[in-house]
């Protein structure tokens, strides 16, 4: 293992190309070792060559979680710490598209479900595990999500499912994580040019498009800032908080977010919520 107490170190997953490579890149220029985590191990291998020896490059496929653990573990073994967790590996709608029923029923491919928010999920959840070893410094975890998981987007339903999950994951988990210094955002992508969209850059007006830029001030935002539970939904014109939702009523539904409920869930022992550790 090499010395503990250097540069920061970051993992960032999906950085064979698009926004995780332009963050892999944004993060070295903020003097962090990136561990480059992709399940396109051929191309991670060549953009961690590319940008030098403060990165390494390792096959990760986000939707396996011994996959996760093991990219984990092998970045612990490398510089000794986790600071922050990038969770951007992501996959597009698949065919058959949900709306389609054929003939006879069919299955919908779930397989987004699986990369989007399950892989995101793992992220979260082993970043938390590693963090609590920083010896009370804890970290940071940036969520991508998109636009469409905060909007209506009829062309991927499944795909605004899965990012819309990961929008509420952060929600439900930020404020919580804070009080141990673990710091949970996400940022919301409008249309980007990447390995997922490039095909059809001729055809997108210019407008529509999100400047790579306008993702890095949000990954700098929550890197140099403690702030927690934001939601930035990013477009050409910048970054945009989404606040939670109001409540209805504050007299009923307060209980939802309070923290002093969780005795209350503690003793109806639902939703395992018995496990709480308060
Ligand atoms: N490009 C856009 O318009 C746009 C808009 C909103 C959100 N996003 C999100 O941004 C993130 C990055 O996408 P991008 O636009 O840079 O696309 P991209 O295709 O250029 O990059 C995605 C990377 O993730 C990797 N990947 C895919 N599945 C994986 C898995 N199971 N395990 C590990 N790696 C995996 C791919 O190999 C690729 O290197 C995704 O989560 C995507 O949903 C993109």
């Amino acid at each position: 293992m090499e010395d503990v107490t250097a540069a920061p170190v970051a993992i960032v997953t999906g950085s064979a190309s698009g926004i995780g490579l332009a963050a892999a890149k944004f993060l070295v220029g903020r003097g962090y070792r990136v561990m480059m985590a992709d399940w396109d191990y051929d191309r991670v291998v060549t953009e961690s060559a590319g940008i030098g020896p403060s990165t390494a490059a390792i096959k990760c496929d986000v939707s396996s979680w011994e996959s996760q653990l093991a990219a984990f573990e092998k970045t612990i073994e490398l510089w000794g710490r986790v600071d922050v967790v990038a969770a951007n590996a992501g996959i597009p709608e698949q065919v058959p598209l949900l709306f389609e029923t054929g003939s006879t029923p069919t299955k919908p491919n779930t397989i987004v479900v699986d990369v989007d928010l399950t892989g995101a999920l793992y992220s979260v959840s082993l970043a938390i595990y590693f963090f609590r070893r920083n010896e009370g410094r804890g970290g940071k975890i940036i969520i991508t999500s998109s636009q469409v998981g905060i909007h209506p987007f009829p062309t991927g339903p499944i795909y605004g499912a899965a990012k819309a999950g990961t929008i509420h994951l952060v929600r439900s988990m930020a404020p919580k994580l804070a009080q141990e210094k673990i710091y949970l955002n996400t940022f919301a992508p409008g249309l980007t040019i990447s390995a997922i969209t490039a095909v059809g850059e001729s055809v997108y007006p210019k407008h529509i498009i999100t400047p790579m830029e306008n993702h890095m001030k949000a990954i700098g935002e929550f890197i140099d800032k403690d702030i927690f539970g934001y939601v930035y939904e990013v477009d050409a014109g910048g970054l945009h908080h989404r606040k939670d939702p109001e409540y209805l009523s504050p007299e009923h539904q307060t209980w939802l977010g309070a923290p002093e409920t969780q005795e209350m869930w503690k003793k109806a022992g639902t939703l395992g919520s018995a496990n709480l550790s308060g």
